[in-house]
C-alpha cells in the first residue's frame, strides 16, 4: 500500500511512483536540427495530443542537470520546426542509443547507423525507418519550473500503415516498453 504525501517526498520517488502508474505513455522520437546544420534525435514520453483540430501535441523536455537546455529545445526554438517519428518495436535499440546525453555538434543519426529522409513539409530529417511520422512547426512554447513545453502543429502525417500489426507501436512503461495492441 502507498500513501504519498508528495512534498514530503523526494523527487525521485514522485517521479518513479508517476512513472509507474501513469502507462502507457506514447513517444515522440523528435528529429531536429541546429542553427549549424548538425541532426539531432531523442526520444520524449512526457508526449501526447492536446487537440485535434487543428492538429496540435505537447512535448514536456526537462533542461539538463546543470541547467542547458537540450539539444531538441535549442534546435526547435531556433528553427521552429521538427518530426516526431513514431517508434516501433524493431527500433528499440536505436532509440535507447539516441537518448545519450551527446553534446550539440553530435548527430544521432550517423551514431545510430539510422538513414534518414528530409520531411514533406519541413526542412528536419526524419527516421526512414520509422513507420509513420508528424511533420511539426512550433505553435507555442511555454516555460514551465526546469521544463519546456513544446506545442507543435502537425502539417504532414506519413504512415506506410494505419493496422497495428504492422506498424508495432511502442509505449514507455516505467523504465521500460510495452507493446500496443488492439483487441
Ligand atoms: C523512452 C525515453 C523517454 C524519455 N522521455 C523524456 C521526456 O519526456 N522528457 C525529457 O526531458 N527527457 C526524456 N528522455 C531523456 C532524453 O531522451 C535525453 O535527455 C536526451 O539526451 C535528450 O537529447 P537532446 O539533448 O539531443 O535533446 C527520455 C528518454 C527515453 C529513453
Amino acid at each position: 500500500m502507498i500513501e504519498l504525501e508528495v512534498q514530503k517526498a523526494s523527487s525521485e520517488e514522485v517521479y518513479e511512483i508517476l512513472t509507474t502508474l501513469v502507462v502507457p505513455r506514447p513517444i515522440a522520437w523528435v528529429s531536429s536540427i541546429s542553427e549549424e546544420g548538425v541532426f539531432n534525435l531523442a526520444p520524449f514520453s512526457f508526449f501526447n495530443l492536446v487537440c485535434d483540430d487543428p492538429p496540435i501535441l505537447i512535448i514536456s523536455i526537462s533542461n539538463r542537470d546543470d541547467g542547458s537546455l537540450k539539444d531538441t529545445v535549442r534546435n526547435i526554438l531556433n528553427t521552429k520546426e521538427f518530426i516526431v517519428n513514431i517508434p516501433s518495436e524493431d527500433l528499440i535499440h536505436e532509440l535507447l542509443m539516441s537518448s545519450e546525453d551527446f553534446p550539440p555538434h553530435v548527430n544521432e543519426f550517423e551514431i545510430t547507423g539510422l538513414d534518414w529522409e528530409l520531411g514533406r513539409m519541413v526542412k528536419v530529417p526524419r527516421v526512414k525507418r520509422a513507420k509513420a511520422w508528424l511533420e511539426c512547426i512550433l505553435f507555442k512554447h511555454e516555460e514551465l519550473f526546469d521544463y519546456h513545453l513544446i506545442f507543435g502543429r502537425v502539417l504532414f502525417i506519413g504512415a506506410f500503415s494505419l493496422d497495428y500489426s504492422e506498424l508495432r507501436p511502442i509505449g514507455r512503461v516505467k523504465g521500460g516498453f510495452c507493446k500496443v495492441f488492439k483487441e
